[in-house]
């Protein structure tokens, strides 16, 4: 059956929780396949806002399942909170999310060491500081606890000492961790996780369900913040792209529809190149319109004009076949908007950079284009028109608000235009 990936085209925040949620209803399995509780995806369900760092997108009007995948981190802490939130309006709703018991967990000394790393660094990343990084490092490192080591308790301590062991020697002083502690917290976390009633599941089980049912693949991250294609070292540390797919199993084929959730203008929150940033007053202008304080952390998010070199090479690193475009409505008013439609880097201009590394010496060429009075106004459509031909993409779905029902198919939105 042809799958849906969701992925987010930019360095995130591009509203792809909306956009999940908004195409959710019609699909069985929703699954998050990178990231952890470093993400922020804003809801609405009758009007009332929920942010899910870890949670899938699920609708609670519908009976589709939300599946944290191995492709994730996942932190018990905060899946707790994010559910009892949810049970408090939609009693049950814990039921409809299954967990694969292969993935990784930030521990409870995850955090504070993502902490400790970023006051130690001369030139910090801007994480979240919800751990994300030591989790995956102690992934690949191979001292990283999965949820299925929960199951075996006497072995589980085993594990946590000789870890914790070895990180307090790492660490000299400037982390305590103690075994027992960590052992009681997580153990009580899982105990809770199982009494509201979520499922425990894996690649494989998943694997032979998914075949008949409709899948939806919510990306979290952006392209940008990809760790192998994005602006590294300033990213995350998964697979941000479509291709992070693969942790549950699934390959994504040419009859599956990749669509990409682009942004408007261009966001960024933490360190890190950023070719179309604007400063001063232009910036906070910009922030205020479009609120764009970061649903993580609450940081003020950079911002800057729509990037096309940026986006084309979003397009190739994720294999995107359609574009859902959001948030243009916060451009409303605007007499001019400029769109970066190459660079210069070190003399030469181009279209596209080839490797992550130019967007760090990119010099951006600008196009200015009339502003909307509002986005059913005809520029808005000339502003759409002129990304698709840059891009060689169609624009598929317009979100113009946060609300789930502000979003349509392009050929009704044009239907509705003055
Ligand atoms: P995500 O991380 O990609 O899911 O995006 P976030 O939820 O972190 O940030 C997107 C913000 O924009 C949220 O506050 C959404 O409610 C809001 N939003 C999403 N789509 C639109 C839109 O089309 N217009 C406006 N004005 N806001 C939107
Ligand atoms: P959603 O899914 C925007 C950024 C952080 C930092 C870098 C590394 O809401 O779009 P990390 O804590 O992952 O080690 O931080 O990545 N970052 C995000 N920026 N949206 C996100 O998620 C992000 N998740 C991580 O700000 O620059
Ligand atoms: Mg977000």
């Amino acid at each position: 059956m042809k799958k849906l990936a969701i992925v987010g085209a930019q360095w995130g925040d591009e509203g792809k929780g909306k956009i999940v949620n908004h195409f959710s209803k019609a699909y069985d399995y929703i699954i998050r396949f990178s990231g952890g509780a470093n993400a922020g995806h804003t809801i609405y369900f009758n009007g009332k806002k929920y942010v899910n760092h870890l949670l899938p997108s699920i609708s609670p009007e519908t009976n589709s399942i939300g599946v944290l995948s191995k492709g994730m981190a996942l932190d018990l802490e905060q899946m707790i909170k994010e559910l009892e939130v949810l049970e408090a309006d939609f009693k049950g709703i814990s039921k409809r999310f299954a967990i694969d018991k292969e993935i990784f967990l930030v521990l409870p000394y995850h955090k504070e060491e993502d902490a400790v790393l970023e006051d130690m660094r001369k030139y910090p990343i801007g994480t979240t500081k919800r751990g994300i990084g030591p989790s995956f490092a102690d992934k690949v490192s191979r001292e990283n606890i999965r949820l299925i080591d929960l199951f075996d308790e006497d072995r589980l301590y085993e594990r946590l000492e000789n870890i914790i062991y070895l990180k307090n020697n790492v660490y000299q002083g400037k982390l305590n961790l103690d075994t027992d502690t960590v052992y009681q917290t997580i153990l009580a976390q899982f105990r809770r996780i199982q009494e509201l009633g979520c499922q425990l599941t894996s690649s494989s089980e998943l694997y032979e369900d998914l075949q008949s049912k409709k899948v939806l693949l919510e990306g979290a991250q952006g392209i940008m913040l990809d760790i192998d294609s994005g602006t590294y070292p300033f990213v995350t540390s998964s697979q941000t792209t479509a291709h992070g797919a693969s942790t549950v199993d699934l390959t994504l084929t040419e009859d599956d529809n990749v669509m990409g959730v682009v942004k408007a203008y261009t966001t960024r929150v933490g360190e890190g190149e950023f070719p179309t940033e604007l400063d001063g007053e232009e910036a906070d202008r910009l922030r205020q319109l479009g609120n764009e304080y970061g649903a993580t952390t609450g940081r003020d998010r950079r911002v800057g004009w729509l990037d096309l070199p940026q986006l084309r090479y979003a397009i190739r690193k994720s294999k995107l076949n359609g574009i859902v475009l959001t948030k243009g409505d916060v451009l409303d008013g605007y007499d001019t908007v400029k769109v970066c439609v190459g660079y210069e880097i070190n003399g030469e201009v181009k279209a596209m950079p080839m490797i992550a590394d130019e967007f760090r010496h990119a010099k951006p060429i600008y196009k200015t284009l009339k502003g909307w009075k509002n986005v059913f106004d005809i520029h808005f459509l000339k502003y759409i028109t002129f990304i698709e031909q840059e891009l060689g993409l169609e624009v598929d779905y317009i979100s113009y608000g946060p609300k789930t029902e502000d979003i349509m198919d392009k050929k009704t939105f044009i239907l509705h235009m003055d």
